[in-house]
């Protein structure tokens, strides 16, 4: 058996409020969720076991996802009354491996879209008889990570803490949040308390001269922690600029019992979620309809996220805004720069109207 772990215990805070019903893995990008587009590539890799290490909403996850056979892979749970951070969670759920202490373990972060080669990771990693392989990824700024160095061999060199100033930048390489483990190195981090494995695990490993490696590659690679990055991750995904097998890149995705008026206009990658609906004029552009969400005529919605039976008035503007499930947005109001509306919260409608000839 091939075996990974899935980290998807995290409260996603800065996707609030559509984390607050649903953890940030469920959340469906292009109409599936975010931890099934990561066991569908699993699986091609060869998987065949996922240990799902849950914290916050773990119930979510067994109701949607259940023992894994829809999905041609047997899912367990482990369930941490606390959460316990990334390597307390990985030590968590190694209770539930069946691998040997020789085997390679794939452990995933639970909100990243990602490309990497799992199979090819996976081989490297036992050919090269490895502590730990992590895939690394190349970003324009590297000021918002943790940086991760490595030799011209691919050893790394060290785990650096977000640089603060221009010289503490050695490198652009980052963490992808996507690691193989020789099984029996998870066994050695301490368990039942919250530990870091980038701040503890793995400088542990370096400082003890275990083989710690990185593996740099161009793959497709976004994480989906923001609500700007998640509504560009579905885009990608819509539009065929990130992996997605069997799909068919469009630029806009109807989901069964979506509807568009065919006056209206869905582009840049936009998915219309079941049963949610496009009114006449009224314009969708790089955005996220969930489920039920309802765009009324004339509206205009650019880079959001319309939670779950959500409505968005008519000629109502949303621009860089999250709207949560059953929120309604009175017609005629704009919504911009990051704007979050709760659940259930009523914006009224509004009479003032602009003279477009003053
Ligand atoms: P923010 O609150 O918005 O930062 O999101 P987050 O809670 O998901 O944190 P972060 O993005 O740093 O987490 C990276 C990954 O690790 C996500 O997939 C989380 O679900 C997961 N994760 C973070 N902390 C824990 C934990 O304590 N337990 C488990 N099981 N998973 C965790």
């Amino acid at each position: 058996m091939r075996e990974a772990i899935l980290l998807v215990g995290g409260q996603g805070t800065r996707l609030r409020p559509l984390t607050i019903a649903t953890p940030k893995p469920m959340l469906k990008v292009a109409g599936v969720p975010v931890t099934v587009h990561q066991i569908e590539r699993l699986r091609s890799a060869g998987i065949d076991r996922v240990i799902l290490g849950t914290s916050y909403r773990a119930d979510v996850f067994a109701e949607g996802l259940g023992d894994g056979s829809d999905l041609g892979v047997e899912i367990v749970y482990a369930v941490e009354d606390e959460p316990l951070g990334t390597g307390g969670a990985i030590r968590h759920a190694a209770d539930l491996l069946v691998s040997g202490p020789d085997d390679p373990v794939a452990v995933l972060n639970g909100d990243v879209l990602s490309g990497v080669d799992y199979a090819a990771l996976i081989a490297g990693h036992v050919a090269a008889d490895a502590a730990v392989t992590l895939h690394l990824t190349r970003v324009d700024d590297p000021r918002r990570y943790g940086l991760v160095p490595t030799d011209p061999h691919g050893r790394v060199l060290e785990f650096r803490e977000k640089p603060t100033t221009p010289e503490e930048i050695v490198t652009d390489q980052i963490n992808a949040g996507c690691y193989v483990f020789r099984r029996s190195v998870i066994d050695t981090i301490p368990s039942g308390r919250v530990v870091s494995v980038e701040r503890e695990t793995f400088p542990e490993l370096l400082a003890a001269d275990e083989l710690v490696r990185g593996v740099v590659d161009d793959a497709y690679w976004l994480d989906l922690g923001t609500p700007q990055d998640f509504v560009r991750g579905s885009a990608d995904l819509v539009l065929g600029r990130a992996p997605w097998p069997g799909h068919e890149p469009a630029d806009a995705l109807v989901l069964e019992g979506g509807s568009v008026a065919g006056s209206a206009r869905v582009s840049a990658g936009s998915c219309i979620g079941r049963g949610a609906t496009v009114a006449a004029d009224a314009e969708v552009v790089g955005s996220v309809l969930l489920d039920g969400a309802s765009v009324e005529s004339g509206a205009r919605v650019v880079s959001s996220v319309v939670g779950a039976d959500a409505v968005v008035g008519a000629t109502a503007v949303v621009e860089d805004a999250v709207i949560g499930d059953r929120a309604r947005i009175g017609s005629g109001n704009e919504l911009r720069g990051g704007a979050r509306i709760w659940p259930d919260v009523e914006l009224a409608d509004t009479s003032i109207r602009f003279s477009t000839d003053a």
